[in-house]
Parts: structure tokens; C-alpha cells; sequence
């Protein structure tokens, strides 16, 4: 029967079943899956495991610093950091299409990933370590459902973790968390000891920004996105709304511009869509109706903050028919 302790036991015996006496890596995203599969993963093979994290340019405001001091401060896992922004920005230059952007992420982290690893095991040579076989990640259900693994599903879009990854993958993937809902790997998550900061974290997408800039990514774009949506999250915290909502995608239309009016002066800048929505697994959404306040708030503040952007417009959408990310 379902229970979260069996969940997690049997969870725990089929890692190190797989794994045996070898070595592990585990992506860390910042967010509640890849730090529940390293959670479990490092219950199973202890110190064998190391997680990466990969600084892709693509983080929220203050993200990487989280990473560092909560994950690390709740489990006291061996973590490697990598600055990767430069390779990633450089790979994504000039690609607007949004499945091809998700590829070249997909693909981007698992060179990162190969090269960390054999450095990891360089280091680790005299320590009796063996080669990195495996990569640990935190799929979904739902993501694998989304990026076509499911039966009978069209493929909605290449999670960067599942449709995402390269052909010539080397690693063999460690996916504990392969058939559970978000909710289900919350509870797992509680069980394994992770702190509330991590377990009820708002789900935030592997390919981060880079996937909420519709047009081409550059750093510009990214700076000022990553000032707009510190804006929105500042407010929606502030007003409380954090567990009601979802999560909220903070959206720059780069492609678009608009006439504006400030000071006394015409501009003519970029929109910000906000996209709150309300949901129980991502699989569907509804479009959260906040409070008229606390939009006028984020509008006005983000249109006198932040340049280059003259526009807030509120995406008022369920899932389906549009998806909770805009690509
Ligand atoms: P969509 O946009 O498909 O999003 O309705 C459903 C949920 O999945 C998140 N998402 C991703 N998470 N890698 C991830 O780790 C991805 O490539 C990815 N794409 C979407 C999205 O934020 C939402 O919670």
C-alpha cells in the first residue's frame, strides 16, 4: 500500500541495487525534485554520491546562493559548483524556437555533468573511488507523460531532464522519483528530513529563465527579467500568497514592443506577462485570480524599476489549452 516510509524504503533498496558499489552525481536545480532524488539517493550510497550544480545564467535572483546554504545546511552533501553561464549563453545565441532551446539546455547540462564528473574522479582517486556511472535526476510522472514517454501521449514539451537529453548519453540515469506526483514527492521529501524551505519551494522549471524569455536569450534580457520577477515574487510573498499559488511564471515578451507614455516622454518597450496559476500537479492548471491590489502593485513597480519595459499584462489561461510555461 502507498504509504511515504515504504515509498522512501523501497525507494532507497532499488538505488542501491542499481547503483551497487559505484558512483553517483545528482544535478541540483534549487528546486523540491532534484533535491528530494539527491535526499534519497545520498540515504542509499552515503558519501558516493556528489551533487553538481550547474550556474547556468538561467537563476533567479539570490537562486545559487540557496542552493548552496540550504541544501548543503540540511543534508551536508558533497556539492561541486560550476559556472557554466558563459558556455550556455554562448549555446543558446541566436535560438528562438522553444524546443530547440530546451534541447540545448538538455544538452549543455549533460557536458557539464560529464566533464564534473571526471573530475570528480580525479579527485577522489586516492579516496578508492571508482568511476561516475550513474547520473541522478529528479523526474516527474508528469514530466515524462509531458515529453511523450508516456502511452499514447503527444509530446507537449522536451522537459530538459527527459526529451531534452542528448543522444550520446553516457550516464546511466537514477530517476527515484520516475512515478510520483509532486505532492507524493513533497511527503517524500518531509520523510526524508529536508526542511519546509525546500519541500513547499514553487516549482522552478531546469531551464530556468531561458524558457520564460520568448525571443532570443541574451544576458541583457535575462538581468532584467530577473528584475522583474524578483518584483512579483517580493509582492506575492509579501501579500501571503505564497502556498495558495502554484507558482508564477514571470514572462518577458523580448520580441514585442508597445508604445508607452512616462514622464512626458514616448517609450517604446518590452511586455512582462504574469502567469499565477492554481494547481495540484501541473498536469492542469487554472489561472489564479489575485487580488486587484496586489497586481497594481506589481505593475506599477515593475514599469517604474525596470527598463525597457513599459507593459504588465496578466495571462488569464487554464492548462489546457496553454501550458503554465509560456514555451
Ligand atoms: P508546463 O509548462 O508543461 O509545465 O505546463 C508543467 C510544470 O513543469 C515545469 N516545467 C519543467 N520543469 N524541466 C523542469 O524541471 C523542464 O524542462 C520543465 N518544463 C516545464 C513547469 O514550471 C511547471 O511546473
Amino acid at each position: 500500500s502507498w504509504t511515504t516510509t515504504n515509498v522512501v524504503e523501497e525507494s532507497i533498496a532499488a538505488i542501491r541495487e542499481q547503483i551497487g558499489d559505484k558512483r553517483a552525481i545528482c544535478g541540483l536545480s534549487g528546486g523540491v525534485d532534484s533535491a528530494v532524488a539527491a535526499a534519497l539517493v545520498q540515504r542509499a550510497i552515503g558519501d558516493r554520491l556528489t551533487c553538481v550544480y550547474v550556474d547556468h545564467g538561467l537563476m533567479r535572483k539570490g537562486e545559487s546562493e540557496q542552493v548552496e546554504k540550504d541544501f548543503v545546511a540540511a543534508t551536508g552533501v558533497r556539492l561541486k559548483v560550476v559556472d557554466a553561464e558563459e558556455r550556455f549563453l554562448t549555446a543558446l545565441a541566436g535560438v528562438s524556437d522553444p524546443e530547440e532551446k530546451r534541447k540545448i539546455i538538455g544538452r549543455e547540462f549533460i557536458r557539464v555533468f560529464e566533464q564534473a564528473a571526471s573530475e570528480i574522479v580525479a579527485e577522489g582517486r586516492e579516496a578508492g573511488g571508482g568511476d561516475v556511472e550513474f547520473l541522478v535526476q529528479g523526474t516527474l510522472y508528469p514530466d515524462v507523460v509531458e515529453s511523450g514517454g508516456g502511452t499514447g501521449t503527444a509530446n507537449i514539451k522536451s522537459h530538459h531532464n527527459v526529451g531534452g537529453l542528448p543522444e550520446d548519453l553516457t550516464f546511466q540515469l537514477v530517476e527515484p522519483l520516475r512515478k510520483l506526483f509532486k505532492d507524493e514527492v513533497r511527503m517524500v521529501g518531509t520523510e526524508v528530513g529536508l526542511p519546509d524551505e525546500i519541500v513547499q519551494r514553487q516549482p522552478f522549471p531546469g531551464p530556468g529563465l531561458g524558457i520564460r524569455i520568448v525571443g532570443e536569450v541574451t544576458r541583457a534580457r535575462l538581468d532584467l527579467l530577473r528584475e522583474a520577477d524578483a518584483i512579483a515574487r517580493h509582492e506575492l510573498t509579501a501579500a501571503g500568497l505564497d502556498r495558495e499559488i502554484w507558482q508564477c511564471p514571470v514572462v518577458l515578451l523580448a520580441d514585442v514592443r508597445s508604445v508607452g507614455v512616462q514622464g512626458d516622454g514616448r517609450t517604446y518597450g518590452h511586455p512582462i506577462v504574469l502567469r499565477p496559476v492554481s494547481s495540484e500537479d501541473a498536469m492542469t492548471a487554472d489561472w489564479s485570480r489575485l487580488p486587484y491590489e496586489v497586481l497594481e502593485r506589481i505593475s506599477t513597480r515593475i514599469t517604474n524599476e525596470v527598463d525597457e519595459v513599459n507593459r504588465v499584462v496578466l495571462d488569464v489561461t487554464s492548462k489546457p489549452p496553454g501550458t503554465i510555461e509560456w514555451e
